[in-house]
């Protein structure tokens, strides 16, 4: 298990997109942790979302941590200005285009937290090359690019994989999921190693993201307690 505590981070792809900085606020105000930012290109996902001056304008409705995961093909053309506007955490991909490690050491220079995310079917050793250089791992459990996918249990044994390379290597590293991640399937993340949950759906998606925050929470903690 990784020591990092439980955090809950809302994903803004499923929050009403006329209205992103009041859904910002109102993560904070309902107990996230932490704000989840997907920004696709229509390449390396197939969708569009975000850009930095959205994170940028962001910023001046709330102070939440921000989780920006970047689904570029082209991650280094664009990470300056994501860091620029405000992002708390950069998270990049093995599969994009460039030098992984020098992506992931640009994120740093920046002043930005670093993470690392992996396709469902990318091994776990794409991301376990790169434990000492980053501050979370990020193994989707959904094709990125849409909310509301079903989540994929396969990606536990990567998850269980990274779970324990960081546990062997002593690493103040999270592991966080992203896709499908409900009360149903909080127990098995937890179990593998988990401590970051996104929740797009099951929080923006339910009928009051307060409650359905502190339930993920709730979730989470006792799954965590049964692990002893
Ligand atoms: C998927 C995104 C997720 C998405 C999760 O490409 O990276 O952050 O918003 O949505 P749910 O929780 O509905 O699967
Ligand atoms: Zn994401």
């Amino acid at each position: 298990m990784t020591r990092g505590g439980i955090r809950i981070a809302p994903s803004l792809l499923s929050a009403n997109m006329a209205e992103l900085g009041a859904e910002a606020r109102r993560a904070k105000e309902s107990g996230a942790d932490w704000l989840h930012i997907d920004v696709f290109d229509g390449h390396f996902a197939p969708n569009l979302s975000f850009g930095p001056q959205t994170v940028a304008d962001l910023r001046s409705w709330s102070d939440i941590f921000f989780d920006v995961h970047l689904m570029l093909a082209r991650p280094m053309d664009h990470i300056e200005r994501f860091a620029k506007a405000g992002a708390d955490l950069i998270t990049v991909h093995v599969e994009a285009e460039g030098d992984v490690t020098a992506t992931l050491a640009a994120v740093r220079e920046l002043g930005c937290r670093v993470g690392v995310s992996l396709m469902p079917g990318t091994p776990a050793e794409m991301a376990t090359a790169h434990l000492e250089q980053v501050d979370l791992v990020l193994p989707m459990t959904v094709r990125p690019g849409f909310s509301g996918q079903k989540f994929m249990p396969e990606v536990l044994g990567t998850i269980t994989e990274i779970a324990e390379a960081v546990e062997e290597r002593d690493l103040p590293v999270d592991i966080q999921a992203d896709g499908g991640v409900s009360r149903d399937t909080i127990p098995a993340l937890v179990k593998a190693g988990v401590n970051v949950f996104v929740a797009g759906s099951a929080a923006y998606g339910a009928p009051d993201l307060g409650e359905a925050i502190a339930e993920l929470r709730e979730t989470a903690t006792d799954a965590r307690r049964e692990l002893g």
